[in-house]
Formats: C-alpha cells, structure tokens, sequence
C-alpha cells in the first residue's frame, strides 16, 4: 500500500475491503480501490463477468441497473444484463452518481483496468468469479488478464492473489488450469465434505452467519492443495461487535465494507 498502514502482511485476521472500501466509495470502481488503499488497506475483493463482446468488467450483479445510470441511457434494454451490453457500451455508463454526487463519472471498470490500478497500489486482491454459469471460459479469461498484467508471477501468486467463487466447478477449474494460484471456495459446506474441497481449495469463505467456532478448527485441521491448513476468509463483517466476533472464532481474514471500523475494532480487541 501508498498509504500509511503499508504492508501491514502481519495483521490477523487480515482485512479485506469488500468490492473495495465499498461503504465509503461506490463499489466495485477505481474510486473504492483507491478509497481502500488511502484508508491503508492492501486487501480487495472484487466480482469479474463479462460483456456481450468477451470483455471481463468488474460489476456484482449481473445486471447494470442497480449501480449505474444504464436505464437512463438504454432505456429500452431491460433487464440491462452485463451479458448483453458491448464493452464500449458499459464504458459510457455512469457507475458513481448512484452512490453520490461526488463520484459522478466513475466506470465500471474492465478487468485489465482495475488491474493496473491495484498494481499501480501495490495492492492484494481476493478476485471473484461472478455467476460463472453465465459466462464459459471465464477462468481461463480470467487467468489470462492477470496473466498479462503480471499477476501469475511467483511473488504474486504466493503473496497477494487469491481467486474465489461460489461455483465449485468455477474454482476446481482455476485451480486445474493454475494449480499454483490459491483457490477459495465461497460457501459452508458441511464438515465431512471439506476435505473434498480440499482437494482444490486453500480456502474456504463462508457468511459470518454461519460458522461457529467448531466449524473454523475443522477447516484448520485440514490440509488444502498446497500442504497448508485450509484458510477462512469470512463476509460480510461491518461491526466492531462482529469484528471481534469473528476474531474470536479464529478466522484467517475478514471481508468487510468498512475495513476501519474492522481494524479499530480488531486493534482494541
Ligand atoms: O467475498 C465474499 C462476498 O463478496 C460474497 O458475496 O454477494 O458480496 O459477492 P457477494
Ligand atoms: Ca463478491
């Protein structure tokens, strides 16, 4: 990081700002990496589709409506599916006013620009594959952008690259295509199906509503793909009470739209 937390690689449970400081910015943009990175948070979540013309975008629901001005400009388009708009379609929508007039003019970012701004940050990502169902070959998609913008080198993959969804097919295939790269599954499996998930995922990254502290010592107690014990990132943690609520039953990170609150809360203990 720029900003005056730098490189706080020790911090436990680690902090990750979800869709970027995305209580704070609008999500999912430039604005809410850099928003993160100012509040010195190294760690960002984010949700990868992709447009009509094979383009990865950086937006969370699978349509545009909710977080840009797509229904003022294409108002005959509904339901505005990312899936059926062109990528010079989605660069000319507005994807901050919705947050607040001070954000006027951010985009939703194509997977290749957010890409260069969390390295121009020096930042850490925990990348999102989004509704995969919708979009085959995304993984492969996916690890070639990173590819190219020097995301798979070594001190990459081993320090600050974590690559999760909710589809187990969608993970099992990143970790196949890239068996190096560390691997989250999205859910809460039961406890006697996490060592199959082992087999492919270092991590797995469940709704703090659902784990308990006998739930986190299971997951510790089992290797993953790299001879590590498995890793829990939980979501989405806003509270101090939380905070130290996950803390307490162990967890590796917590994802969270107000990572300061999360720090402070962490910190005070
Ligand atoms: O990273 C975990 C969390 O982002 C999963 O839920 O809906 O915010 O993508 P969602
Ligand atoms: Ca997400």
């Amino acid at each position: 990081s720029t900003a005056a937390h730098a490189d706080t690689g020790t911090e436990r449970p680690s902090v990750v700002a979800h869709r970027g400081a995305s209580a704070y910015a609008p999500e999912n943009t430039l604005a809410a990496v850099d928003k993160a990175d100012a509040l010195g948070f190294d760690w960002v979540e984010n949700d990868v589709q992709r447009t009509r013309d094979g383009v990865l975008v950086v937006i969370h629901d699978d349509s545009l409506a909710r977080t840009t001005d797509v229904e003022r400009l294409f108002p005959r388009r509904a339901p505005w599916k990312v899936r059926d708009f062109t990528a010079a379609e989605i660069a000319r929508l507005d994807a901050g006013s919705w947050f607040g007039a001070r954000y006027a003019g951010a985009r939703v970012p194509t997977l290749k620009q957010y890409m260069k701004r969390v390295s121009r940050n020096h930042q850490k990502l925990v990348l999102e594959i989004k509704n995969p169902a919708l979009y085959p070959g995304i993984e492969r998609e996916t690890l070639k952008v990173l590819g190219n913008e020097g995301w798979l080198a070594p001190s990459h993959v081993r320090n600050r690259l974590v690559v999760q969804s909710f589809s187990t097919n969608s993970v099992r295939t990143v970790h196949t295509l890239r068996p190096d790269i560390k691997t989250g599954f999205l859910g809460t499996p039961k406890v006697w199906e996490l060592p199959a998930y082992a087999r492919f995922a270092d991590q797995v990254n469940s709704s703090h509503t659902t784990i308990s502290l006998g739930y986190v010592a299971a997951l510790h107690g089992l290797e993953g793909p790299h001879g590590r014990p498995l890793e829990m990132l939980t979501w989405t943690v806003d509270t101090a009470a939380g905070a130290r609520r996950a803390a307490g039953l162990g967890v590796d990170g917590v994802i969270t739209n107000k990572p300061d609150v999360v720090r402070a809360a962490l910190l005070r203990g």
